[in-house]
């Protein structure tokens, strides 16, 4: 029987899908994070459930040679990286066990990856900043990340994976709140202002937007703050105040006032300029993301005939990098200032043959079908997490596309769906894209071919 509070020499004999360590004692599971595969570890046992146990690393008798120094202070306090203890090479060994696995598990074969889209550079690739500002225990305000299932904040100053322009405008403000004695958030009492600092970045462009996220309607000293901090920083090219006074966990409340600029920024991806909103979605990864479409789009063997669905389509991204090789563009997205970043997006890009519309995919999906009479030959899904409605799912059996590519940041929520589709779809071929290099995510693009007969 494992016990609470026990110590255990143990041999690292996997790791799991978040790249903690696995190991077993007469068959019982343990989980220990920061263990990597083939080391000897002894450990302290933290809790016992009855079908396994968590313990934590005491000392390392055997290293692993994927083993490396950890290069940022924050590490394992912060809800970012989650691997940053081993070389990067494993982390990409990681993450492509986890999604054969996980599709082996749901699908019940095999699935190979064909390619696996690595980072050259994989740090500070991170084009968007949220960092929570509020009061420590010594009343002091603060500014960083929040420690991983809390709401602590930890101080960063020097992210690994953010940007490093848009690190040092966080650190500027923090410099200007502290000087200035601004009253920021308070979490326990609900008053004070400032609640969040958001940077957006155009890596391209070099532009960036600023969002301001307060819990009252005035920022003490705002002018000075945006005068200070645009003077510092000229590629800041607009400055948005959100206001939210809720107390909820949401970052962004409804309300967006511009307060320098023209409320958005652009981006250059590939050969086409993106708009950005505040409220819009953007892979945070621009480098990986140009690499993504580019997979999807090869996976998709355009012809320049086909009419192509790109459903949940944010910014129009997708569908835009693929319009030169398709004959008709239909996108849809939930967000309605998303949208409107999409339609120009086709305007500024000369893009004639896209037309996008607001909407929940599940609903529609279907009634666009209805009115417009259409066919669509090629579907792109880019679902958020949770991945498809099964509604979407069964509206796509029932219009059989010839081709499905499905982008997906959640391998569990893509083989459930690719499950589904296989009723008349074979998964043909997939590929996995580093886009959050050193944390446990990966993304996927899947291609999905109608079964001969159907
Ligand atoms: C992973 S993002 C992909 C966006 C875009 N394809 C890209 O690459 O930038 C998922 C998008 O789906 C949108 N979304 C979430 N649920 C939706 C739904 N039920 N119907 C339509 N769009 C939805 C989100 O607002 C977000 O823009």
């Amino acid at each position: 029987m494992i016990k609470k509070n026990e110590e255990y020499l143990v041999e690292i004999i996997d790791n799991g899908f978040r790249g903690e360590g696995i190991a077993k004692i007469d068959g019982f599971t343990i989980f220990i994070p920061n263990a990597i595969k083939g080391e000897k570890v002894k450990i302290k046992i933290l809790k016992v459930t009855t079908s396994h146990a968590f313990g934590k690393i005491i000392s390392i008798l055997e290293s692993s040679k994927w083993r490396e120094d950890v290069d940022c202070y924050t590490y394992q306090r912060c809800g970012g990286c989650n691997l940053r203890h081993m070389n990067y090479e494993q982390t990409i060994q990681i993450k492509k066990n986890a999604v054969e696995s996980t599709l082996k598990k749901a699908l019940g074969k095999e699935v190979v990856i064909s390619e696996v889209i690595k980072m050259q550079k994989p740090y500070h690739y991170r084009n968007k900043l949220q960092y929570p500002v509020g009061i420590n225990k010594e009343g002091q305000p603060i500014m960083g990340v929040f420690a991983e299932r809390t709401h602590d904040i930890i101080p960063t100053n020097d992210c690994k994976i953010q940007n490093k322009l848009g690190q040092k405008i966080a650190n500027a403000i923090y410099q200007f709140i502290v000087e200035n004695n601004i009253e920021v958030y308070n979490e326990k009492t609900l008053e004070g202002s400032l609640r969040h600092i958001i940077i957006r970045i155009g890596i391209k462009t070099k532009e960036v937007m600023l969002i301001l996220v307060s819990n009252t309607n005035q920022i003490p000293k705002e002018q000075a703050l945006i005068q200070f901090i645009t003077n510092k920083f000229p590629e800041i090219k607009t400055v948005i105040k959100n206001i939210n006074c809720k107390n909820t966990n949401v970052i962004l409340g409804n309300i967006n006032e511009v307060l320098l600029g023209k409320g958005y920024i652009y981006d250059d991806l590939g050969a086409y300029r993106f708009k950005i909103s505040p409220m819009s979605f953007y892979q945070i990864n621009p480098i990986q993301t140009e690499k993504l479409y580019q997979k999807a789009i090869e996976f998709a063997e355009l012809t320049g005939r086909e009419i192509i669905f790109d459903l949940y389509c944010g910014i129009g991204t997708i569908g835009i990098f693929a319009s030169q090789n398709a004959k008709k563009i239909y996108g849809i997205e939930t967000i309605p200032e998303a949208i409107e970043d999409a339609k120009e997006n086709a305007k500024l890009n000369g893009v004639k043959n896209a037309e996008f519309f607001v909407g929940d995919v599940e609903k529609t999906l279907p009634s666009l079908l209805k009115e417009y009479k259409l066919e669509p030959d090629v579907v792109f899904l880019d679902p958020p997490r949770k991945g498809c409605d099964r509604l979407t799912l069964e509206t796509l059996l029932t219009i059989k596309p010839k081709k499905i590519v499905y982008v997906s940041c959640n391998p569990a929520t893509l083989s459930r769906d690719v499950k589904i589709l296989e009723e008349k779809y074979e998964l043909n071929d997939l590929s996995i894209c580093d886009m959050f290099p050193f944390t446990y995510h990966v993304e996927c693009v899947a291609v999905l071919q109608l079964k001969e007969n159907m």
